[in-house]
C-alpha cells in the first residue's frame, strides 16, 4: 500500500508557483490577487479560508478577505460579489459555500463573472469543463486529477466509482474521470443516496472516489484487493486529542481499507491540501488571462 501524500504535492505545486510570481514581478507585472467572500463563522468555514489567505502569502500572491455576518441579505452579498466583479485588480475570487439558507447559493455563484470564477462553480465554466473547452475546473476534482497524474496511476480502462453526486466534487469527478485524456478514460459508475447494493458497485472498482461526506462510511468489506482509494472526506469531529478541540474525519474507514489498497490518500494531508493547491493554480490563470484571453 502506498499512501498518497497530498500535503508534499501541494508543496511542490506552490513552490512551482511562487517561482512563476517572482518571474510575472520580475518583469513589472501585477501581482496576482485572490479575494476570499466569507459569510458567518462557521468553524470549518473559517478554517478553509484562513488555509486560502496564508497559501495565497506563501505564494506570494495578494490576498483580501471580504467578511459578511450570517444575516447579511442576498443584496448585499450580491452588491459585494459585483464589486469584486468590477475592481480590476482583483484576478479571481470565491464566494465559500455553504451560504446561509435565507440566500440562494446558485444565484451568488452565477452573479460572478466566469473569468474571475477560480472556483469554477459558474455553470458557463461548469460548462466549458464539460465540453473540453478552456476552464477554471473545479479545485477538489482538479486536485485528484494532479494526485493520479504525479503517482502515475493508471487509469485508462478502470472501472472507478465516485460515490457523492455534488456539484463541488461528486459530479464534475465523474465527467472528469471518463473523459479521453491521460487520467480519464475511466468507465466510471456515480453511486448516491439512491444507489442500491453498493457494496457490489465498489467491490467491482479499481478506483474508489469518496465524496459523500459521512466519516468511516467506506469499510474494509466494500473494497477490491489493489484498489486505489480516494477519500474526500473532511467532517469535523469533536476531539479531546488535539488543540482546536477537533479531528478532522474522512469519507474512509482508513485501518480497514488502507491494508486493501495499492494507493490510498490519508485525511488529513491527501486531498485537502490539493484543493487550496488547484485554486492557486487557477487564479495563476486568471490572472495570466490564460481561460478567458
Ligand atoms: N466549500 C467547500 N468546498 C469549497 C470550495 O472548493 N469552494 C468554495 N467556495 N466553497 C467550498
Amino acid at each position: 500500500m502506498q499512501l498518497i501524500d497530498g500535503k508534499k504535492i501541494a508543496l511542490e505545486i506552490q513552490d512551482e508557483i511562487s517561482v512563476e510570481v517572482k518571474q510575472i514581478i520580475a518583469k513589472g507585472g501585477k501581482q496576482p490577487h485572490l479575494a476570499a467572500v466569507l459569510v458567518g463563522n462557521d468553524g470549518g468555514s473559517e478554517t478553509y479560508v484562513a488555509s486560502k489567505i496564508l497559501t495565497c502569502e506563501k505564494v506570494g500572491f495578494k490576498s483580501s478577505l471580504i467578511r459578511h455576518n450570517s444575516d447579511v441579505t442576498e443584496a448585499q452579498l450580491l452588491e459585494t460579489v459585483h464589486q469584486l466583479n468590477n475592481d480590476p485588480d482583483v484576478d479571481g475570487f470565491i464566494v465559500q459555500m455553504p451560504l446561509p439558507k435565507h440566500i440562494d447559493e446558485q444565484k451568488i455563484i452565477e452573479a460572478i463573472k466566469p473569468e474571475k470564477d477560480v472556483d469554477g462553480f459558474h455553470p458557463i465554466n461548469v460548462g466549458r469543463m464539460v465540453l473540453d473547452l478552456p476552464t477554471y475546473v473545479s479545485a477538489t476534482p482538479y486536485g485528484i486529477v494532479q494526485l493520479l497524474a504525479k503517482y502515475n496511476i493508471e487509469t485508462s480502462g478502470k472501472t472507478c466509482v465516485v460515490i457523492g453526486r455534488s456539484h463541488i466534487v461528486g459530479s464534475p469527478m465523474s465527467i472528469l474521470l471518463a473523459k479521453n485524456t491521460p487520467q480519464g478514460n475511466c468507465t466510471v459508475t456515480l453511486c448516491h443516496s439512491k444507489t442500491k447494493n453498493l457494496k457490489s458497485h465498489t467491490l467491482n472498482a479499481d478506483i474508489i472516489v469518496c465524496a459523500l461526506g459521512q466519516p468511516e462510511f467506506l469499510k474494509g468489506d466494500m473494497v477490491k484487493e489493489g484498489a486505489v482509494v480516494i477519500d474526500v472526506g473532511t467532517t469535523r469531529v469533536k476531539s479531546s486529542e488535539t488543540k482546536s478541540g477537533f479531528k478532522l474525519k474522512g469519507d474512509v474507514l482508513f485501518e480497514e481499507v488502507a491494508p486493501k489498497c495499492s494507493y490510498i490518500t490519508p485525511v488529513p494531508g491527501g486531498v485537502g491540501p490539493m484543493t487550496i493547491a488547484s485554486l492557486i493554480k487557477n487564479t495563476l490563470l486568471a490572472a495570466r488571462k490564460e481561460i478567458y484571453k
